[in-house]
């Protein structure tokens, strides 16, 4: 049987519901809080003892997509960035010009 790598998404956080690291991940991705992680998966709501580590989980993915979203709002909008695929009229060469 193969190891369960730690911090693979099929890393069971939650034995009582089931609940995997990619699951709870998919959920803060898509702004659930752990409340409403909690109401969607059932994780915490049988034993209680992966509270710690689903909260610490949580905290840790939030605060990634916070820097996330920081980065992103730091950068400069698509449309002012440089495609490679865009090719202007101005950069076609003689030879690749429509002969009309
Ligand atoms: S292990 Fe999550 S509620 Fe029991």
């Amino acid at each position: 049987m193969a190891e369960l790598i730690e911090d693979s998404p099929d890393e069971v956080m939650c034995s009582c519901s089931g609940t995997t690291r990619g699951l709870i991940e998919m959920l803060v991705k898509q702004g659930k809080d752990l409340d409403a992680i909690s109401r969607y998966s059932g994780a915490l709501t049988g034993c209680g003892g992966c509270e710690w580590d689903i909260g610490e989980l949580v905290k840790e993915l939030e605060r990634k997509e916070l820097e996330i979203k920081a980065a992103a709002a730091d950068s400069p909008p698509i449309s002012d960035q440089a495609n490679p695929d865009q090719i202007s009229p101005n950069q076609v060469s003689p030879d690749q010009a429509d002969p009309d």
